[in-house]
C-alpha cells in the first residue's frame, strides 16, 4: 500500500492557498462545536463553501488515517478484490482516498448531499486518482459497488435513518461493507447496531473482530483504535494548540459477503512493552477479551508481540 497521506496534506495546502486563515478558524471552531455536541442533523452541518474549506482543512487528514488504517487493517482479513468503490456522505472525499490508497479501485464514486463538499472534493482528487462526486441523499437508490462505505457519516442520521442506510449498503455491496465512526463509547454503539444488523442478514466480519458473533466489549468499555496524524503548520493555525501530532480514534467494522479470513485474535489496547515481556490486551476467535503475556522465553512468539500497535491481529 502506497499512504496518499503526504498528497492528501500538499493537495489541501494548494487548495486552500488563497483563504484568510481567521475566516477557517471561525468556521473550524463553529464545526467541532457542532460534532462534538452530536445528534442527528436536521439539516446540513456543512452550508457555506467557508464551512467546507475548513472541514476539509481541519478533519480529512484525521478521518483519511483513520480510513487507511482501518481499511488497511480490513484488507489483510480479506482474500476478495476491490475494484469499484462507492462512498456514502463522502463529503470532501477523505475516505475515498483511503480506499484509493488501500485497495486501488479502476472506479471510485463519492456521493453526498452538499453540493459545495463534492466539488471540493473533486478539486482536490482530480490529479490523482478518477472519482465521480455526485449529488445524493440519504434514502435514494445507491449504486452497486464491490465496497460500499460511509465514514463519519452515522452520527448525523436518526436511528430510523442509519438502520435504512446500513440495509441500502448491504443490498449494493457485492464484496464489502465497510463503516467507520469516532472512537467514542456512542460511535462504537453506532458500529455494534450497524455489526448486529449486518450479520442477521448474512454477512460475517472480517475485522476488527476475529468472530461474527456477538461483541464481547461490554459498557463502559468500548472498542476503538486509533491513527496518528501529523499537524500540519494550517491545521495548527486553523484549530490552535501547538502539538505536531494528533490521535485520531475510531470504531470501525468491515463485513464481508465471502472470503473472510479474521485474524486470531486482536490487540485492543497500546501493547504493554516490559523488559522480557509484553503484555497484550487482545478480542479472540472464541468471543472473549483478556489478557495474554507473552515473555521472552517464548521465542518467535515473543519477537512477534515485541512489534504488536494497538489494533494489530496477533496469531
Ligand atoms: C462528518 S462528514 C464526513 C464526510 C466524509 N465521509 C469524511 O469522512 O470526511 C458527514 C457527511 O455526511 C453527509 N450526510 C449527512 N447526512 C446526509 C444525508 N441525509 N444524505 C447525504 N449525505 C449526508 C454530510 O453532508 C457530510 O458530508
Amino acid at each position: 500500500m502506497n499512504s496518499l497521506a503526504p498528497v492528501l496534506r500538499s493537495a489541501l495546502e494548494d487548495e486552500l492557498a488563497g483563504r484568510p486563515r481567521a475566516t477557517l478558524a471561525a468556521a473550524t471552531a463553529r464545526l467541532s462545536e457542532r460534532y462534538r455536541r452530536g445528534g442527528a442533523a436536521q439539516a446540513p452541518i456543512l452550508v457555506t463553501d467557508a464551512d467546507v474549506a475548513a472541514y476539509a482543512a481541519y478533519r480529512m487528514p484525521a478521518t483519511y488515517a483513520a480510513c487507511e488504517r482501518a481499511l488497511a487493517l480490513s484488507s489483510l482479513c480479506f482474500g476478495g478484490r476491490i475494484d469499484s468503490v462507492v462512498d456514502l456522505g463522502g463529503g470532501t472525499g477523505a475516505g475515498a482516498w483511503a480506499a484509493a490508497s488501500v485497495f486501488e479501485p479502476s472506479s471510485v464514486r463519492v456521493l453526498d448531499q452538499v453540493d459545495a463538499a463534492l466539488k471540493c472534493g473533486q478539486r482536490l482528487s482530480s490529479s490523482v486518482f478518477d472519482a465521480r462526486f455526485e449529488t445524493w441523499r440519504v434514502g435514494s437508490a445507491v449504486p452497486a459497488a464491490d465496497l460500499v462505505m460511509a465514514s463519519f457519516v452515522l452520527s448525523e442520521l436518526s436511528e430510523a435513518q442509519r438502520a435504512a442506510l446500513v440495509h441500502a449498503m448491504g443490498s449494493s455491496a457485492s464484496e464489502a461493507v465497510f463503516l467507520i465512526e469516532p472512537g467514542t463509547p456512542d460511535g462504537h454503539q453506532r458500529i455494534l447496531a450497524a455489526r448486529a444488523q449486518l450479520v442477521d442478514s448474512g454477512w460475517m466480519i472480517a475485522a476488527p473482530c476475529p468472530q461474527s458473533g456477538e461483541c464481547p466489549v461490554r459498557q463502559p468499555d468500548w472498542c476503538h483504535f486509533a491513527a496518528r496524524v501529523e499537524r500540519s503548520a494550517m491545521h495548527r493555525q486553523i484549530k490552535g494548540g501547538d502539538l505536531s501530532y494528533e490521535d485520531e480514534k475510531f470504531s470501525f467494522v468491515f463485513a464481508v459477503r465471502s472470503g473472510a479470513s479474521p485474524s486470531g485474535a486482536r490487540v485492543l489496547r497500546h501493547p504493554g512493552k516490559r523488559k522480557g515481556f509484553v503484555d497484550l490486551t487482545v478480542c479472540d476467535a472464541a468471543g472473549e477479551t483478556g489478557r495474554r503475556v507473552v515473555t521472552k522465553k517464548q521465542g518467535d512468539a515473543y519477537k512477534q508481540a515485541r512489534d504488536l500497535r494497538w489494533g494489530d491481529p496477533w496469531v
